[in-house]
């Protein structure tokens, strides 16, 4: 009965695991594969507090297990209003019966988490404990995960320390240094690390091209022929795999090759220090992270917890010690957050110009996509992101530094509290969501799925609500099954928030429900977006074919707008 669980934790179909699960307790067939898989289940459904339940369970029958105690971590590390419980759950793994000895999953799990929420002394915690009280060596991401938080926390000197003491020095971690190096403005460092870096990409860009050519060889020699099972079937799945790692290794050297290369073109451009100075102070003042969202917190308590974001895990503090800047971020800031509402004040980011418009990008990964488009816009129109994790947040602040992008805003929460808490009602004239994460990647039930996803009902409302009348909201994705259940999410919700179909005569229809088309193409002039062609990581990586489930050419689009009768 263990495999029929885990075979609905697969398919996220949480009430039959609840079913099963129940069934094994009451039988007394609980063992602690049971207990992991169930946690496991609940926390692919986006229910950490099932999890909870379930793990309080397990330590009551003492059938814990590593697999568990990971899972649990993985729950609560994904949002930030209960990232400080998963280290919790880490540290007192030697208190379950039977004790749990740690290893590096467990400890990457929680380090990635720290990741996404900016938790960089946290993790500099648990990256020193690793070693020294559990005995388990960090390894590559262990280390990436850290490196990358040191370096945009603008703390280089350490994060050069954790790279030079774990193994090899690699692309990745030379390419956050060396943006440390350049927001820190201390360009002897930039210039040093980023020859490194440039070396290094080449030096792993040869070894993946030579890598992948073995195993396209390897496979081309008739492996295949047996793949229905055996171990020739085996190989043939390892060797795909490989070949698979290979291209997204690939995929993700072009990635930092083009972002050392925007570092280094803004560095020949800036003329002098202080003029680099500038742009970061600048950009910084366009970062608003509203973290633990999910405490609705006064004016006063909102801007504490802003600055402290900024001073640990954007380097504020770092940068304010060395060029004495806190001044200036900290005056934009009192201004973009109203003083009674504490919402926000779009029209404060757009010093002398009146504000035209307002485009908002939700789910917006590293900004690539909005940078493109606001930079190409009319004067007067403002642009913002809206990001879940901080490090994505993070790659949309140093994108606004590189491209001198001065009319974008880069706010950072989880998209269902900010809309609620902090955006003002009919403020924003433009919504896009491109790639949102589906709840599952197919699914047999058509048009809907168990697992927790942001494009709900209560979402669309939200949305409704921030936007102003006669406003747009365009949802683009690359895969065809998802896309099919937001048009039956949108017909559901539409009339009652206000929202209609836009027609777009250009553009083929792929399906229709209640007057909800789903088309074939993606935002141009009439959503909103100025520019044609604008990109971003997950659109190129679901080009280059390495997502199962993602439409390699075809994008499909929901275009809605507020007619303002509800
Ligand atoms: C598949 S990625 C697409 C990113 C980007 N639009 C692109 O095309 O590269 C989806 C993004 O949605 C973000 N996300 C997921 N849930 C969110 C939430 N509740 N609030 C804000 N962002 C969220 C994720 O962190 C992730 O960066």
């Amino acid at each position: 009965m263990n495999d029929s669980l885990a075979l609905h934790a697969k398919r996220k179909q949480l009430s039959a695991a609840v079913e099963v699960f129940e069934t094994l307790l009451a039988q007394n067939r609980a063992n602690s594969h049971t207990y992991a898989i169930m946690i496991n289940a609940c926390v692919q459904c986006s229910n950490v507090a099932k999890a909870e339940s379930v793990f309080e369970e397990m330590k009551r029958s003492k059938m814990a297990s590593v697999q568990a105690l990971t899972s649990m971590c993985r729950g609560l590390a994904s949002s930030a209003d209960t990232i400080d419980r998963a280290a919790f759950v880490l540290y007192a793994a030697r208190e379950l019966k039977p004790s749990v000895e740690l290893n590096v999953r467990s400890f990457n799990t929680y380090l990635r988490g720290c990741l996404m929420h900016g938790r960089v002394n946290a993790a500099v915690d648990a990256f020193r404990s690793m070693k020294k009280t559990w005995g388990v060596s960090p390894d590559g991401s262990s280390s990436q995960y850290v490196i990358s938080l040191l370096s945009n926390a603008l703390r280089i000197r350490e994060a050069r320390v954790v790279s030079q003491q774990h193994g090899a020095p690699e692309a990745v971690n030379l390419v956050s240094i060396c943006k440390g190096a350049a927001l820190s403005c201390n360009f002897a460092e930039f210039d040093r690390m980023s020859k490194l870096a440039g070396k290094c990409i080449v030096k792993e860009k040869e070894a993946a091209t030579k890598t992948s050519g073995m195993q396209v060889r390897e496979h081309g020699a008739g492996k295949t022929q047996d793949a229905k099972g055996g171990k020739r079937a085996w190989k043939c799945t390892d060797s795909q795999r490989a070949r698979a790692a290979n291209l997204f290794a690939a995929h993700r050297l072009t990635e930092l090759e083009s972002e050392l290369a925007s570092m280094r073109s803004w560095r020949g451009r800036v003329g002098s220090v202080e003029e680099a100075r500038r742009a970061v102070v600048s950009a910084l003042a366009r970062v608003l992270v509203f973290s633990r969202c999910g405490e609705n917190k006064d004016r006063e308590e909102v801007m504490k917890s802003l600055r402290a974001t900024l001073a640990e895990s954007f380097g504020l503090a770092h940068f304010c010690k060395e060029h004495n800047e806190e001044v200036g971020v900290v005056h934009t800031h009192n201004r973009a957050l109203d003083e009674n509402s504490s919402k926000i004040n779009f029209s404060s980011f757009l010093f002398r110009q009146s504000c035209k418009a307002v485009k908002l990008e939700i789910c917006s990964g590293e900004g690539e996509w909005a940078a493109y488009q606001a930079s190409a816009d009319a004067p007067g129109v403002l642009w913002a992101t809206l990001e879940l994790r901080q490090n994505r947040v993070h790659q949309t602040f140093s994108r606004m530094v590189f491209g001198d992008v001065d009319n974008l805003v880069a706010i950072g929460g989880d998209a269902r509290h900010v809309l609620a808490q902090r955006i003002p009602l009919n403020s924003v004239d433009r919504i896009f969501i491109n790639h949102p994460e589906p709840p599952q990647q197919t699914s047999s039930s058509q048009h809907s799925s168990e697992a927790a996803h942001l494009l709900d009902v209560p979402f669309f409302e939200s949305m409704a609500s921030v936007l102003a009348t006669g406003g747009t909201i365009a949802i683009t994705s690359d895969n065809r099954w998802y896309s099919e259940m937001l048009v039956h999410i949108a017909a559901q919700v539409a009339s009652r928030a206000g929202l209609e179909c836009v027609h777009l005569a250009d553009l083929p229809v792929r399906c229709e429900h209640r007057g909800i088309k789903l088309y074939v193409g993606v935002p141009g002039e009439a959503c909103g977006a100025p520019a044609k062609g604008g990109s971003s990581y997950f659109d190129r990586l679901f080009k280059s074919g390495l997502a199962k489930n993602a439409s390699c050419v075809e994008r499909y689009m929901i275009c809605l707008s507020k007619s303002g009768t509800c």
